[in-house]
């Protein structure tokens, strides 16, 4: 069984698709939803499914922000050994070090097929592109900005008549499928990585 904590700032979509799946397995035990924003749409959502919230506010000094959420992660037992770090929607970046103490144990999803369209507006960037198709990818998080190594990768085809609006709630929709199968295989100890390497365990 892993501890969960899922770290968002706003919608919370995927903190949703998680909390619904979570709550169908036992190996996947979801304690804490932390937020960046008092403000974000997720927090009231989280507390519907009964899970414990809580409010860290920007700082501007990492280091402070981080020891916080450290504190925050170890009242809830989301340890380095038995937690894992889900970053859904997360508008923060966090420090290497932090990165270092959960090493291979914080996972993003990033609305994009990456390499490519690293960043901000990702849906956007693949419009802007002109790309047939894109997708999302779950990846460990390293000290770059969306480069840790890829866990699952999902592919939604472009069409012509898509905008930016279309084509992130196509994204969307994997988005939740590809995030939750990710983390079940985390939890069965499915995940082996080998430098940037991750292969999956049959
Ligand atoms: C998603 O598109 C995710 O890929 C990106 O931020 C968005 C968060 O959406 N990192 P939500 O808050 O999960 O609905």
């Amino acid at each position: 069984m892993i501890n969960l904590a899922i770290l968002i700032s706003g919608r919370g979509s995927n903190m949703r698709a998680i909390l619904k799946f979570a709550s169908k397995k036992k190996t996947i035990n979801p304690v804490i939803v932390i937020s960046n924003n008092h403000l974000a749409p997720g927090i009231k959502i989280a507390s519907k499914f009964g899970i414990q919230t809580e409010i860290i506010e920007n700082t501007k000094d990492q280091n402070v922000y981080d020891k916080k959420l450290l504190t925050t992660l170890k009242k809830y037992d989301v340890t380095p050994k038995n937690g894992l770090i889900c970053l859904a929607g997360f508008m923060r970046i966090l420090s290497n070090d932090f990165i270092k103490k959960y090493k291979n144990r914080i996972i993003n999803i990033h609305p994009s097929l990456l390499p490519a369209f690293h960043g901000l507006n990702a849906q956007k960037q693949a419009i802007q592109y002109g790309v047939k198709y894109s997708g999302c990818t779950v990846h460990l998080v390293d000290s770059g900005i969306d480069t840790g190594p890829i866990i699952l990768q999902a592919i939604t085809k472009v069409d012509e008549h898509d905008n930016i609006v279309s084509l992130s709630k196509k994204i969307l929709s994997k988005e939740h499928q590809i995030y939750v199968r990710a983390i079940e295989l985390f939890a069965a100890k499915k995940i082996c990585i080998k430098g940037r390497i991750v292969k999956i365990n049959k």
